[in-house]
């Protein structure tokens, strides 16, 4: 067969075992999970691949990528599958608990100690995200009487984003949360309405091609302070992770954080780390030894080790009860009766808020748009999602389940609702919650899960809904906490 019918028979018919060593090549060379909603993409990126190398049928492709002298292939397929979706200060309220609380802690330990200041950005794609860490602490460092020596270690498995992360040259979506004065500050403007970053902050920023899941991580234990890993293991399975986490643990020094992405979560993966809320944002911290060093501005932890429900009251739910509620006669008209248009309004505004990372205040809002418009379901989604957002997973099932009694095709807040109900350690319902939602997700109106989705296409989110139900079953049936 040339390696152009090669080409099309795979694009066109790639037969099960065919998949499967593929799939199994990629968990094992990079930990990214390929499921059968992804067989369309995988096997059109790989039929590209034997089009383009002249391998006379998928076998010997497979093979060739599997020799030694196969790298350079090896490399470029891992190229092809990953996706690079990033932009500059992704996640506002992550970059506002760095700027106010995580840099100026971990900088004044830095200064105690003597020692440089190092940050892991692990998955840093084509680098938007190590130069914001960069950008940010040098903003934070200028603040302080003293300040640390700090590099950004940036690594990535692609080498077409180590490449674009080493250029360091944008334009565009990922320009998009950068605001005037960071740009004055921190951009030189080009003639094509590009935008390097400035050499001060490229010159913190030590840029690896570096794989999470096959390399040791390139530090020494204890010998980093914060580890930004987020949107990276979405598509890795819970062991692949499991064992990611003890590794960036171990390159931890006492004290230091994680930072994984907003849809990302430490649980059931360890307890080895405190969560710990900051505002709307929240990240993980290594534990301090017995007798920690005073910290100043240390933000409230919050244990992150039992099932919620057996836990009485956190200092979450504390914070939770202690954001204010809205008025009572806010949504209601003046004798009494529900107002709708003033929930459109409150809805609205709870969007904003939401969109705007506010997610206190959005759930704030949206428990207010419902109460006056008992019926929208919308508003339960609102809250339900911000509640979520920043690890409150008692408040959204609430929220969630009136959304889902209300519509139950939604399938964005079934799989909200299933995610907060496996946090919450109900599994069994978890697992019912996550098969109605890989049912209810391709009926859904897409632009309902725009934010849901964050590049990934409706297909992987259901293949993704499986594999958590399968996975909550398979804890029930065995008994695992
Ligand atoms: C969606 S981007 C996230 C970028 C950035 N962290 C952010 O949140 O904006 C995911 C990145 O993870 C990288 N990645 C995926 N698997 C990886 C692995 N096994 N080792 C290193 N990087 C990996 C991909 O190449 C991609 O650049």
């Amino acid at each position: 067969m040339t390696a152009a019918a090669a080409a099309v028979r795979v694009r066109s018919a790639v037969t099960d075992a065919e998949y499967a060593a593929l799939a199994g090549f990629l968990a094992q060379q990079a930990g990214l999970v390929f499921d059968q909603t992804r067989r369309p993409a995988l096997a059109a990126i790989v039929a590209d691949r034997i089009a383009a190398t002249g391998a006379a049928d998928l076998g010997a492709y497979l093979a060739r990528i599997s020799a030694p002298a196969g790298v350079e292939e090896r490399q470029r397929l891992l190229d092809e599958v990953t996706i690079p979706e990033t932009h500059f200060f992704r996640n506002p309220p992550q970059m506002e608990a760095l700027r106010r609380r995580l840099l100026p802690e971990l900088m004044r330990r830095a200064v105690a100690r003597g020692r440089t200041l190092t940050i892991w950005s692990a998955g840093c794609s084509t680098g938007e995200e190590p130069y914001s860490l960069a950008m940010l602490a040098a903003e934070v460092a200028a603040t302080l009487p003293e300040a640390p020596r700090v590099r950004v270690v940036a690594t990535d498995l692609s080498t077409q984003a180590v490449a674009a992360t080493e250029r360091a040259r944008y334009a565009g979506r990922s320009l998009a949360l950068v605001d005037a004065r960071s740009f004055e500050r921190w951009f030189d403007e080009h003639d094509d309405g590009s935008f390097s970053v400035v050499p001060e902050v490229r010159g913190m920023v030590d840029v690896r091609l570096h794989n999470l899941v096959t390399d040791e991580p390139p530090f020494e234990p204890g010998e980093v302070d914060l580890v930004v890993c987020r949107n990276v293991t979405i598509y890795f399975s819970r062991e692949t992770m499991r064992d990611l986490v003890g590794r960036f643990q171990a390159v931890l020094g006492a004290g230091g954080y994680l930072v994984v992405g907003h849809a990302e979560t430490l649980w059931q993966v360890t307890d080895a780390f405190t969560l710990v809320t900051l505002g709307d944002a929240f990240a993980y911290r290594k534990d301090l030894p017995a007798a920690p060093e005073p910290v100043v501005d240390a933000p409230e932890p919050v244990a992150h080790t039992a099932p919620r429900r057996e836990v009485r009251r956190t200092p979450l739910q504390r914070a939770r009860e202690s954001w204010p509620e809205a008025p009572a006669v806010a949504h209601r008209s003046a004798d009494g009766v529900p107002d709708p248009d003033h929930a459109t309004d409150l809805l609205r505004l709870a969007r904003e808020a939401l969109a705007q990372t506010r997610y206190a205040e959005a759930a704030r809002l949206a428990a207010a748009a419902a109460a006056a418009s008992p019926f929208e379901v919308d508003a339960y989604i609102v809250e339900g999602r911000a509640r979520a957002t920043v690890g409150d997973d008692e408040g959204a099932l609430v929220a969630l389940r009136k959304a889902v009694y209300l519509a139950p095709r939604a399938g964005h807040a079934r799989f909200q609702l299933a995610g907060a109900l496996a946090r919450c350690g109900e599994r069994a319902a978890a697992a019912r919650e996550y098969r109605a939602a890989a049912v209810a997700l391709p009926q859904t109106d897409q632009a309902e899960l725009d934010d849901l989705l964050d590049g990934c296409d409706v297909q992987q989110l259901v293949v993704l809904c499986r594999r958590l139900a399968d996975e909550c079953d398979r804890r029930v049936a065995q008994d695992v906490p």
